[in-house]
């Protein structure tokens, strides 16, 4: 059992793409929907160990504004374990003192989940304990170009100079707004990319590449990648202090 690094070592925000759903169904010849519920159970090992272990905040990458491109039948899976996990989950994430967000696009799910959607960050608004985030029907490239969107519009109506615009201001007008960046991104499945994934948020984020299959993903492999994460040295483009001494 990977023991938990000292307070100061864990990352305040863990992001994490879940992938390799199909994979993990493909090597038992099950249907890719399987995957996906087993990828269910993955994110509820996943969030029960992030409450436990007291982290600040969690991102999951749980449907991309690019995964509208599969089809209809496993889009519709997904959107049904969405719903299925706010109606088994709440209840527990409600006990756990988790606050719900939902960061992705909204106008294009069906009216049902974006009720949901609002439902659940309604009832865990004033929650303090783990900060969850599901990013679904989200893409980076999108909410960056809305945001460039909202501060044309504010400087067109003279409500803004433009020439106030700096990175800070801009990453206000982000869906993240309300969370720090994250500090450690990981992807399942053993692709080495971001796939329009918290692309402006991600400047200075460590990357753990992993070949674990989402739905194998759990407490101990989130154990082992803090782990990991508390070995690195971060440097923001300073130097360390043994370099400077
Ligand atoms: C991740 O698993 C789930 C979603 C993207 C919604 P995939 O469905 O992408 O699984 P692979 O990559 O095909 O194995
Ligand atoms: C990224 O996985 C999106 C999610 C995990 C929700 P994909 O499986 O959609 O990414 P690509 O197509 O391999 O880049
Ligand atoms: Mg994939």
């Amino acid at each position: 059992m990977t023991e938990l690094p000292k307070p100061s070592d864990l990352p305040r925000h863990v992001a994490i793409i879940m992938d390799g759903n199909g994979r993990w169904a493909r090597k038992r010849l099950l249907p890719r929907e399987a995957g996906h519920v087993a990828g269910v159970g993955a994110v509820r090992d996943t969030v029960r160990a992030a409450s436990d272990i007291g982290l600040e905040n969690l991102t999951l990458f749980a449907f991309s504004s690019e995964n509208w491109k599969r089809p209809k039948t496993e889009v519709g899976a997904l959107m049904g374990l969405f719903r299925a996990y706010f109606k088994s989950d709440m209840d527990e994430l409600v006990a756990r003192g988790v606050r719900v967000r939902i960061i992705g696009h909204r106008g294009r799910v069906a009216t049902d989940i974006g009720g949901m959607i609002e439902d659940a960050e309604r009832r865990t608004l004033d929650n303090k304990g783990l900060n969850l985030t599901f990013a679904f029907d989200y893409g980076a490239q999108e909410e960056i170009a809305n945001a460039a969107r909202e501060l044309a519009r504010a400087a067109r109506d003279g409500r803004l100079d433009p020439e106030t615009i700096t990175p800070e201001l801009f990453a206000t007008r982000l869906f993240t707004s309300a969370l720090p960046e994250p500090d450690l991104i990981i992807r399942t499945s053993g692709e080495h990319r971001l796939s329009n994934f918290l692309l402006w948020q991600s400047a200075y984020a460590e990357l753990l590449f992993l070949d674990t299959l989402w739905p194998d993903f759990g407490r101990e492999a989130l154990m082992d990648a803090l782990e990991c994460f508390a070995q690195r040295e971060r440097r923001f483009g300073a130097l360390n202090s043994e370099a400077v001494a």
